[in-house]
């Protein structure tokens, strides 16, 4: 007999649901639950077979849009981005993508109607990149950090169980652990116990607590990622990498902070979407997965290591007041998501850097929009000195 054309979407999405709840069922049961590596079977069943719909946020943003990119061009998958288009949200981040898998709605995750309306009952992960990200914006003022990164994230939690979303990775950072020692033998891991130390990191941990809530209290399949200083294309100049990297190309001075000594954990943003994508897809749920380059590098070699690949003098830097509460290092152990998901980074800091050089270099007229009126205001205000508008 032949079924009714109006039946077969019903019919075929029951049975794929029956074989998601399968797939799901077999692989914490068999697989996931084992301490350790993920056996060839989790591998051959991951999340990437019954996953076709992405719920981005934050995805105008550098590390959001960059992840888009990607997994457009290595996955399946069709992506809702949805962003807010605060002054970090970008829409040319976003050109050129594949419209047939791609669309962006406008809105606010701390908004549970706007959230509502845009999450589609089919949507199979959350990807929550959306966040107040700068840290000395959040020095300035907290409250657009809380509202966005606790409630923006309590939200996407409970639409998530609402519309029986698949799985939330929660995208958050190294920073939750607050300040290492300078002593190189001490590493983050997935244990350290959060200990933020300024607003935004602690708005940061507080989402983390939330997602870990969701999980505990309503089963909710929930992924932690923390990362540590991303750099590459598109990210916003109020940054340190970019913020050297456009001053240095307009020869314009170069804010470091304190003794300039302060030590970061460099990451390609490629490799860090491609971790992502990986815990997505194979992460085990509830867990967290650190993720880092082993790349460390006080800020003064990172400003250097800008100056002499574009031949620029060092005379460029200037020493300006402090962060208040500035940590002092980060520094992630990735052993986990290496040994567990397989995962590696492929740039090295050289290559990179010259990666990400060339495209600023290469990307003036988006680096002028950037540097646009708004951003030259809070700089001046920050800085107590000006940019060009060029
Ligand atoms: P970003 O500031 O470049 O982008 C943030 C994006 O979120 C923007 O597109 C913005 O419009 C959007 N957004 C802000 N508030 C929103 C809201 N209320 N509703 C919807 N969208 C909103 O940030 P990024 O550097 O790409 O960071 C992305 C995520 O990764 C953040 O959660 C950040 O905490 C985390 N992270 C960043 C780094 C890093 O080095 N940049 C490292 C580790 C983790
Ligand atoms: O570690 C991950 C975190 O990295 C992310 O969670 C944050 O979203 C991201 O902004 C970044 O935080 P940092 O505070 O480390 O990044 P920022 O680029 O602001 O600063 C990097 C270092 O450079 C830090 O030690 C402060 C210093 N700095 C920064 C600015 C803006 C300067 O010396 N001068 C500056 O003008």
């Amino acid at each position: 007999m032949r079924r009714k054309p109006i039946l077969k979407p019903l019919f075929s999405r029951f049975r794929y649901l029956r074989l998601a709840h399968k797939n799901q069922d077999f692989v914490s049961r068999h697989c996931w639950r084992k301490p350790g590596a993920i056996t060839p079977v989790a591998r051959i069943i991951s999340n990437k077979d019954f996953m076709r719909k992405l719920f981005v946020t934050g995805g105008a943003g550098f590390i959001g849009s960059s992840f888009i990119r990607l997994a457009l061009a290595q996955t399946d998958y069709e992506i809702i981005n949805f962003d807010a288009l605060t002054y970090a949200g970008n829409p040319d981040n976003l050109e050129g993508l594949d419209e047939s898998r791609y669309r962006f709605i406008c809105g606010d995750v701390a908004d549970r109607e706007a959230v509502g309306a845009a999450l589609a009952e089919d949507t199979d992960a959350i990807i929550n990149f959306a966040a107040e990200s700068h840290v000395d914006r959040s020095i300035a003022s907290a409250e657009q950090f809380l509202r966005t990164n606790i409630l923006g994230t309590q939200v996407l939690l409970d639409a998530a169980r609402a519309r029986r979303v698949r799985r939330v990775v929660q995208i958050s950072t190294d920073e939750v652990m607050g300040s290492l020692p300078e002593d190189e033998t001490a590493f983050f891991t997935e244990n350290t116990p959060l200990a933020p130390k300024n607003p935004y990191a602690a708005s940061k941990a507080a989402a983390e607590h939330l997602v870990n809530a969701a999980h505990h209290t309503f089963g909710l399949d929930t992924v932690i990622t923390r990362c540590g200083n991303n750099y590459g294309p598109r990210q916003f100049p109020e940054k340190f990498l970019p913020l050297v990297l456009s001053n240095a190309l307009h020869d314009e001075p170069i804010p470091l902070y304190g003794d300039g000594r302060y030590v970061r954990d460099w990451i390609y943003v490629e490799d860090h979407c491609r971790a992502i994508l990986n815990v997505l897809e194979n992460g085990r749920s509830g867990e967290v997965y650190n993720i880092g380059a082993r790349n460390e590098r006080r800020n003064i070699e990172v400003a250097t290591a800008i100056l002499d690949a574009l031949g620029k003098s060092h005379s460029l830097i200037r020493h300006v007041k402090d962060r208040p509460g500035h940590d002092r290092r980060y520094a992630i152990d990735p052993s986990k998501v290496e040994r567990d998901l397989d995962w590696r980074p492929r740039e090295t800091w050289e290559s990179g850097l010259q990666k990400t050089i060339n495209w600023y270099a290469e990307n003036g007229s988006w680096v002028a929009r950037t540097r646009n009126g708004a951003y030259r205001d809070y700089y001046a205000q920050h800085y107590g000195t000006e940019i060009s508008a060029r």
